[in-house]
């Protein structure tokens, strides 16, 4: 070399040190929830910001994309392009036959590699790679950081096939945009099925193009109760639905994150919504009105009336074409049989099937399963399978259905035993509309109890359960109802931080769970939420309650000193051009 190129080169290196100032990393310890089957951390890092990225060609074009979708997630926060390389290198996406939802993650630091056998699988070594990050990671806002992984290996399968959450659209209803926010935390948790409850006494909320006044006349309500006497009314209008076209926007976006959705169409009770729209499907014929109040209605569709089976046809016709998922949800919960006792239509229908009292059941429970059993098989005809809440057990079940057990285990636990399929979701543990401190006054009003996220946390879906049946326990699924939870900012609330304690019971052997780990990898959590701009419970960084300015209404006076002092829920979907409308 001269000494014209030695200066040039000494000068080079100048110019290279001041524009690429030394990186500044920001290191967190490993708190991913939930917590990975097999962890084993190593000392050094690998940078994974502008590293070269390698996808093998034997990933389908859907397993492509979400790496794909993780590089530009990478170029978005750092502005460092991850150059696409033929060979592994940098940060490796390998093809391995593997477990279903499985996947391997080797961080040293030469590189980071992921061996996954499907979309679910890459998709959680992504969320885990990404929970190994500093929680900016997760903000939209963040730009020109550098992020580097610690060296671990690890390896990772879920315990449990079906992880689910419900939401209760029905109660209230929640733009397709919160829907869809609530779709983004659950994939940060890994969870894999949105139960979507979607038909309520108190609203129905999916258009149904052939049924036209479920939605004109079964979307609205009166008014609703605000507290928890059946007069504490509010005395406003109160409605909302999804078009066909928004519920399979949320079915894609929620595909495209691992989820399956699963409507719920809620037969033959709860149904007073519909029952409004259509009267002549009641025993009594009517009028009806749309639920506006709490709590488990009379009414319910007639089950001695062939035309109630052509309604439920037709509806169901329609939801198929919108969900693809394997299995459809049909309730069968809380369906009274007052109505069914009296109804001459109901009563010629127990003759005609000679269904009689038994010790144990009555006819009119075998009314229900004979409905039931009916929609099964019309399901079964076009591929699906069903799920029920637990009393669809009363009377005479067909083989091949799910149950939901909810009043408790009991029932999951016998379904399994017979060798139905269970999924546990037992109000004590899994029902997230209760309070999350004992500190009523400081928390919205709600449906009452108390469950804070340690308790949820702490459930244990084998208890009492034989060895033998354990194989029928499929899941675990928490449900968001949603009586009192009016607004988006509550709901968030409600589902935060429980949302992660789910997470680890669905995704570990109980067993294996570890709660000091649980709780110490909770605060990176939180400041993922605080990254994501979610609404969240802080009892469990004792902060009790809800700051005023995310609280709803609690009272009709509350309610109109919180209409004049913040735009309402409404009023944002009403921008966003939603069919959510309040008449006051
Ligand atoms: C239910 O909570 N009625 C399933
Ligand atoms: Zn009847």
């Amino acid at each position: 070399m001269n000494k014209y190129q030695a200066v040039a080169i000494s000068l080079m290196t100048v110019f290279a040190c001041a524009r690429v100032p030394e990186a500044v990393f920001e290191d967190v310890p490993f708190s991913v929830l939930p917590c990975p089957v097999s962890v084993q951390t190593g000392s050094g890092y690998f940078e994974i910001t502008g590293a070269p990225i390698y996808i093998d060609k034997a990933f389908d074009p859907s397993c492509r994309a979400v790496a794909e979708g993780f590089a530009g997630r990478l170029k978005q926060v750092s502005s460092m392009r991850n150059k696409v390389v033929p060979e592994p290198a940098g940060l490796s996406f390998i093809y391995q036959e593997m477990d279903a939802e499985s996947y391997c993650l080797d961080v040293t630091e030469e590189g980071a590699t992921i061996l996954a056998g499907d979309r679910n699988g890459i998709l959680y070594a992504v969320q885990t790679i990404s929970q190994m990050l500093p929680s900016s990671f997760f903000s939209d806002t963040t730009s020109h950081t550098r992020y580097r992984l610690q060296s671990v290996s690890i390896k990772d399968s879920p315990h449990f096939k079906y992880r689910g959450l419900l939401i209760d659209s029905g109660r209230h209803f929640f733009p397709a945009s919160e829907i869809k926010r609530c779709i983004d935390i659950m994939s940060v948790y890994k969870l894999n099925r949105l139960h979507w409850h979607l038909s309520e006494d108190q609203g129905w909320r999916i258009e149904i193009k052939s049924r036209s006044r479920l939605t004109q006349v079964g979307s609205v309500r009166r008014e609703s109760q605000v507290g928890h006497w059946r007069d504490s009314l509010d005395h406003v209008q109160y409605g909302g639905f999804y078009s066909q076209e928004e519920v399979r926007d949320i079915v894609k976006y929620a595909s495209d994150r691992g989820i399956t959705v699963i409507p719920e169409i809620d037969l033959p009770g709860h149904m007073m919504s519909a029952l409004a729209a259509y009267p002549e499907l009641g025993c009594t014929g009517g009028p009806y009105e749309v639920a506006t109040t709490w709590g488990v209605k009379k009414d319910v569709l007639c089950a001695g009336n062939e035309e109630t089976f052509r309604f439920l046809e037709d509806v169901l016709t329609e939801v198929l074409e919108l969900f693809p998922s394997e299995y459809i949800n049909i309730g069968g919960d809380e369906c009274p049989k007052a109505r069914w006792e009296e109804c001459p239509r109901c009563q010629a229908k127990i003759k005609e099937l000679g269904l009689k009292d038994t010790d144990s059941h009555a006819a009119e429970q075998y009314l229900q399963s004979y409905v039931t059993n009916r929609i099964q098989a019309w399901l079964a005809e076009r591929g699906r399978k069903i799920i029920g809440w637990e009393e669809i057990m009363q009377g005479e079940l067909a083989p091949g259905a799910t149950i939901m057990s909810w009043l408790g285990s009991a029932a999951g636990i016998k379904a399994a035993e017979k060798g139905f399929d269970a999924i546990m979701s037992p109000g004590e543990f899994m029902y997230i509309d209760r309070y999350q401190s004992e500190e009523w006054d400081a928390e919205p009003v709600s449906i009452g109890g108390f469950l804070p996220v340690e308790k949820l946390w702490s459930y244990n879906p084998y208890e009492g359960v034989t060895e033998e049946a354990k194989n029928h326990i499929t899941g675990v699924q928490a449900n968001l109802w949603t009586e009192f939870i009016c607004t988006s900012d509550y709901l968030e609330y409600m589902l935060l931080p429980r949302l992660a304690g789910l997470s680890e019971v669905q995704w570990k052997a109980p067993e294996e769970k570890d709660y000091g780990r649980f709780r110490a990898a909770l605060d990176h959590s939180r400041d993922i939420f605080e990254a994501m701009g979610y609404v969240y419970c802080k009892a469990p960084w004792g902060i009790v309650g809800m700051p005023s300015e995310e609280r709803p209404a609690r009272s009709p006076e509350e309610l109109e000193e919180y209409l004049k002092t913040r735009p309402a829920p409404w009023a944002v979907s009403k921008e966003e051009g939603r069919k959510l409308f309040i008449v006051r």
